[in-house]
């Protein structure tokens, strides 16, 4: 295949694909070249913009290590992160709404009785959370698996913190027989997603900021259900209806109610003021086609 020109090269990248055996790879990969395609020819992408693309996704990926996935934080500010979690979780209504995973999740977050202090020494004004986990078909999840995690008072997550000696803001828990939780922790704030690299970059080359509404994670499992990945946000935050990374659904917007220094509701004092957090997730079961793989 010689003498490609502007007309013909699309074909001619296809056509050495034909022989792919994986057919779900091939698929991905006409579709990807075709649209990369399309999109050169529309935008007419000249050289310096073709290398500046280039030197961009480097970028990217050099500011990526342990700590921090600049990849995962490009997909969510141009939306693909949301868009990829719609079309893969889409549930009967009245199921709670799964959103974006977002960077900073740990898969090895210390375990918690049920009333424990996830904040683990953060700095914040304590919160106390509370729900059940229940099923759409309205029965209680006994024992559903709660892994929560969130932000200090400066918007930081302890992974973000390379001095960090121990887990703070995240933790394990387990509902108990009737699918009721509780844990302390400290009220979240809203807080701009790292944004000193070329994201962040991009960001301000848009005219965005990069500010998320204040919010809690949760990701939630138990046998016979899909696994929920979702977050609780704050109801007033200014940032409700700008999220850098258009998490936001309005189901999932709650009260964080503020009150006076006192007694709390799970038995203890709290000296200075303190907010609750009341949230019931409601779980799908599997589909019996993948509860039987
Ligand atoms: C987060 O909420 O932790 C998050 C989500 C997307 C990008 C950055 C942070
Ligand atoms: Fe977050």
């Amino acid at each position: 295949m010689r003498n490609l020109d502007e007309e013909t090269i699309t074909q001619a990248v296809l056509a050495r694909n034909a022989d792919m055996t994986d057919r779900r790879l091939k698929e991905v990969m006409t579709s990807l070249i075709q649209h990369l395609h399309a999109f050169a020819r529309d935008i007419k992408l000249t050289e310096e913009e073709w290398a500046a693309g280039i030197q961009f996704l480097t970028e990217v990926g050099h500011t990526c290590n342990p700590a921090r996935q600049e990849f995962i934080l490009l997909s969510d500010t141009l939306g693909l992160s949301t868009l990829v979690t719609a079309q893969n979780h889409r549930k009967p209504q009245g199921c709670t709404e799964a959103t974006v995973f977002g960077p900073f999740y740990v898969d090895d977050a210390p375990e918690y009785e049920l009333g424990a202090n996830v904040g683990n020494g953060m700095n914040g004004e304590p919160c106390l959370v509370s729900g059940q986990v229940r099923s759409i078909t309205g029965e209680v999840v006994p024992g559903a698996k709660l892994e929560v995690w969130q932000a200090d008072a400066e918007g930081f997550y302890d992974v973000q913190d390379p001095e960090r000696s121990c887990a703070q803001g995240r933790g394990t828990l387990h509902a108990d027989a009737d699918g009721r939780f509780h844990f302390r922790s400290i009220v979240a704030q809203s807080y701009p997603i790292p944004h000193d690299g070329p994201v962040g970059r991009m960001l301000d080359a848009m005219g965005r900021h990069p500010w998320r509404p204040a919010h809690l994670h949760f990701m939630i499992s138990a046998p016979g259900y899909e696994t929920l990945v979702t977050h609780v946000f704050r109801d007033g935050d200014k940032y409700l209806d700008s999220d850098a990374v258009f998490g936001v659904r309005s189901s999932l917007v709650a009260d964080w109610v503020r009150h006076e220094a006192g007694n709390t509701p799970d038995g203890g004092k709290s000296d200075m003021p303190f907010y609750t957090l009341d949230f019931d997730f409601v779980l799908n079961p599997v589909k019996p086609t993948q509860a039987n793989r």
